[in-house]
């Protein structure tokens, strides 16, 4: 297993690029698969998630081709998937597993799809559910993974979903595609739209707004060309670096800043951060922008309600930032966290704990007094890239050297990443 040692850093300058977006490369792939003809994708993330969402549709017929400047999908149609001779395997990644869940639902074959020891422990009654109700026969570990998924004739249906998830939404819209009439969702609070905006330029019939989604079927989608923009979920963990180490300057050019997935920028802002947005552009539905950020003296923060979701993904980084804050800052109503790659409250709250922040876990979320000087530590990421990257951050802040044990998971999200730091490190 790999670990990386990090050295105390005195500043971070210069630009990086970032990977593509991981959950708009995960729905370019599926969508593009299911399509009319051939969809041409460029700037598609590099991510091991998204590589293992390429594998399980080729085991399902398609052809996907790669050269240099774009991936180009041979889309199959809506009934021109294969029956895989192999159970499929999306390794690490939720998104891969619940998202093609909804479409082999509708297929007429039986899929066996499965994942890592850690994907195998997350819910999938929350697909598992809706999907029965249309109509599909999922057999379960007790509602985990492997799950043996015998496709049926679909009806639409009506559904309240209890938890604010990307994942079980867009799974529920994939299987909508094929069954007759409008298949609606509703959840607790906004979720990122990601597969709404992309289903929108692949001309399906699709209706939604914060908490609401709806897709008319059955629905050929029309072929077309994607470009993907740069991650921001990845961007978060430079953002906040440039934040905290003294006289730092970082240039993030291209990043997704589709509204549903800001609530980092909207965080740090609120807690004084210096983001500097330049160069707008909207393609395919989904707006990019150059971000430059520059160190300041942050304050707490009180993260609770509708921006969960939209940060989600970000609360490993945003604690450590929370460290160095003026204050006391609460993190509230973030109990998903506990089903992510790790129970990430308790990785996180675990691992600061090591550094010596003044950390406190509580049921749904954390409560961090600021500011601490983080001491260097053995840092166990669980086998959550999210976790190792956070703490590598926290490691360039910390007096003396911190080991991160354990970071092959780095490339789930980010091959590149450590390289990347290196570029930008002034000591
Ligand atoms: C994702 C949705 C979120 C997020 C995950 C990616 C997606 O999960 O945490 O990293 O691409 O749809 P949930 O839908 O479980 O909240």
């Amino acid at each position: 297993m790999k670990e990386q040692l990090i050295k105390p850093a005195a500043k971070l300058r210069g630009e990086i690029t970032l990977p593509g977006d991981k959950s708009i490369s995960h729905r370019a792939l599926i969508l593009s698969s299911i399509a009319d003809g051939d969809c041409r994708i460029t700037g598609l993330s590099n991510a091991k998630d998204v590589k293992n969402t390429k594998q399980c549709l080729q085991a399902l017929g398609v052809s996907i081709k790669e050269n240099e400047s774009a991936v180009t999908v041979h889309g199959r149609g809506m009934d021109g998937l294969k029956e895989s001779s192999k159970i499929l395997d999306a390794g690490n990644s939720g998104t891969t597993l619940r998202l093609l869940a909804g479409v082999l639902a509708a297929q007429n074959f039986t899929s066996t799809i499965t994942g890592d020891e850690s994907l195998q422990k997350r819910p999938m009654r929350r697909i598992i559910e809706p999907l029965e109700l249309m109509g599909a026969e999922i057999d379960s570990n007790t509602f985990k993974a492997p799950l043996k998924i015998r496709g049926n004739l679909l009806r639409a249906i009506d559904y309240a979903s209890p938890v604010a998830s990307a994942q079980v939404k867009s799974c529920i819209l994939l299987a909508g595609l094929y069954a007759k009439g409008i298949t609606r969702i509703t959840e607790p609070s906004g979720s990122r739209n990601h597969t709404e905006l992309m289903l929108k330029e692949f001309q399906a019939s699709i209706q939604f707004s914060a908490g609401m989604a709806g897709v008319k079927g059955p629905f050929q989608l029309k072929a077309t060309d994607i470009n993907i923009p740069g991650d921001i979920s990845a961007a978060a963990f430079f953002l906040v670096a440039g934040c905290l180490l003294k006289d730092s300057e970082i240039i993030l050019p291209n990043v997704g800043v589709n509204p549903t997935r800001t609530g980092i920028l909207d965080a740090l802002i609120g807690m004084n951060a210096f983001i500097q947005t330049e160069d707008n552009v909207v393609v395919n539905n989904e707006a990019r922008e150059k971000l430059i950020t520059r160190s300041v003296d942050l304050s707490p923060a009180h993260l609770s309600g509708s921006i969960i979701p939209r940060i989600i993904d970000e609360i490993p980084i945003l604690a450590i930032a929370a460290t160095q804050a003026n204050g006391s800052t609460t993190i509230k109503d973030a109990g998903e966290l506990r089903v992510k790659e790790s129970d990430r409250i308790t990785t996180v709250v675990e691992n600061l704990k090591k550094m010596k922040a003044n950390v406190r876990e509580i049921k749904d979320g954390m409560i961090i007094e600021g500011p601490t000087p983080l001491k260097g530590a053995e840092i166990d990421s669980f086998g959550d890239h999210r976790i190792a990257m956070a703490f590598s951050i926290a490691g360039l802040l910390a007096e003396g050297e911190t080991l991160i044990k354990n970071t092959d998971c780095v490339d789930t999200s980010f091959p590149g990443f450590y390289d990347s730091l290196e570029s930008l490190r002034h000591d």
